[in-house]
């Protein structure tokens, strides 16, 4: 049987290097071989975004953009804007009494999340709870697989609990899901300080301009006790390292570069070049493909809404199963009046 991959973004902004390192990669490999759903979690960018709902609107579309430039593949992964499916907001109800408060306050993704947006006193109780609305998602499908990068990690061991409470409760209907993490599962933003993200102004874009990537490497966080090209640098911790990491294809030639920086006599602006170049070659099919895509609004719109209606059956199904599994099956309302 063919294994089912789950995963998603929340449409804040156009995606960036963390989340192609993370997971997009890994979907455009594996979309050939697993059945792959891939959600746009609007719902779950309110959770935070709660007075911006135009801009996450427009975003979805920004990232669907993301997501065709990069390889997903629309004729074999679903993809599903997640406020299609309203199942999903249901299941997270159920699932609500399965996690005590206490098990989320000590989700370290959450928490990390919070300190970082600065809610202090003022936590919205829908961001704190959207790791259950991630478990509704990830069960929804039944993915046995959620491509991901580390700070996902505590969601998907969330899930995992959650669904094993379910099952014993009311019998064995979901699966525990795994996350599967990528060789670089946590990129740095160009700062070196924390994971890349929109919010910290540390990314650098898939649609980022060749010169606006040239500019966010040059200033990138290296180690600042390498000031002569003689010094022997660190590579340990090294941003510039890291990235090429994660993007260099040559892996060879990285680790004589690796043995070159310890030595000393190779210097920063050299490395950083050759960043460059590995990114530009990565990126520039992807921006152009972007941009030829950008020109058809309703096409990408038709894609989405085929893949919700897809996404929206699996759930419909999933939903049904569940309900019968918490004795909720019963025939009082058969088809919702219609309002005079
Ligand atoms: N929390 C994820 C992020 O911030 C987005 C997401 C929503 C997700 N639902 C998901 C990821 C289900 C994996 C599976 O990027």
């Amino acid at each position: 049987m063919r294994r089912t991959i789950l995963t998603g973004d929340r449409p804040t902004g156009p995606l960036h290097l963390g989340h192609y390192a993370g997971s997009l990669a890994t979907r455009v490999e594996l979309q050939h071989t697993h059945a792959t759903y891939v959600l746009i979690a609007d719902l779950q960018a309110l959770t935070d975004h709660a007075d911006r709902p135009e801009e996450i609107r427009h975003n979805v579309m920004e990232v669907a953009l993301d997501y065709f430039a990069v390889g997903i593949d629309p004729a074999v992964s679903t993809i599903v804007v997640q406020s299609g499916v309203p199942e999903l907001a249901e299941l997270t109800g159920y699932f609500l009494n399965l996690v005590t408060v206490a098990r989320l306050e000590r989700n370290p993704t959450v928490k990390e999340e919070i300190r970082q947006k600065g809610f202090g006193g003022d936590i919205p109780a829908g961001f704190l709870v959207y790791p259950v609305s991630q478990a509704a998602d990830i069960t929804a499908f039944k993915a046995h697989v959620v491509p991901v990068g580390a700070d996902q990690v505590p969601m998907i061991e969330q899930t995992a609990e959650i669904v094993r409470r379910f099952n014993r409760l009311y019998g064995a209907i979901l699966v525990e899901p795994e996350a599967l993490l990528p060789r670089v599962s946590r990129l740095p933003g160009i700062d070196g300080r924390s994971k890349m993200s929109k919010s910290l102004g540390n990314a650098i874009y898939l649609s980022d301009l060749p010169d606006v990537i040239t500019d966010k490497v040059m200033r990138m966080y290296t180690d600042p006790r390498h000031a002569r090209v003689e010094d022997p640098g660190q590579v340990e911790g090294n941003v510039v390292f890291t990235y090429l990491e994660a993007f260099d294809p040559d892996h060879a030639g990285l680790e004589t570069l690796k043995e070159r920086y310890r030595a000393g006599g190779l210097g920063d602006v050299a490395l950083k070049h050759h960043l460059i170049d590995v990114l530009h070659t990565l990126l520039a099919p992807i921006r152009a493909r972007r941009q030829d895509l950008a020109h058809e609004p309703e096409q990408i719109l038709r894609i989405l809404q085929e893949g919700t209606e897809r996404g929206r059956t699996v759930a419909r199904s999933t939903i049904a199963e569940t309900r019968r599994a918490m004795h909720l099956d019963y025939q009082i309302v058969s088809e919702i009046p219609q309002a005079p």
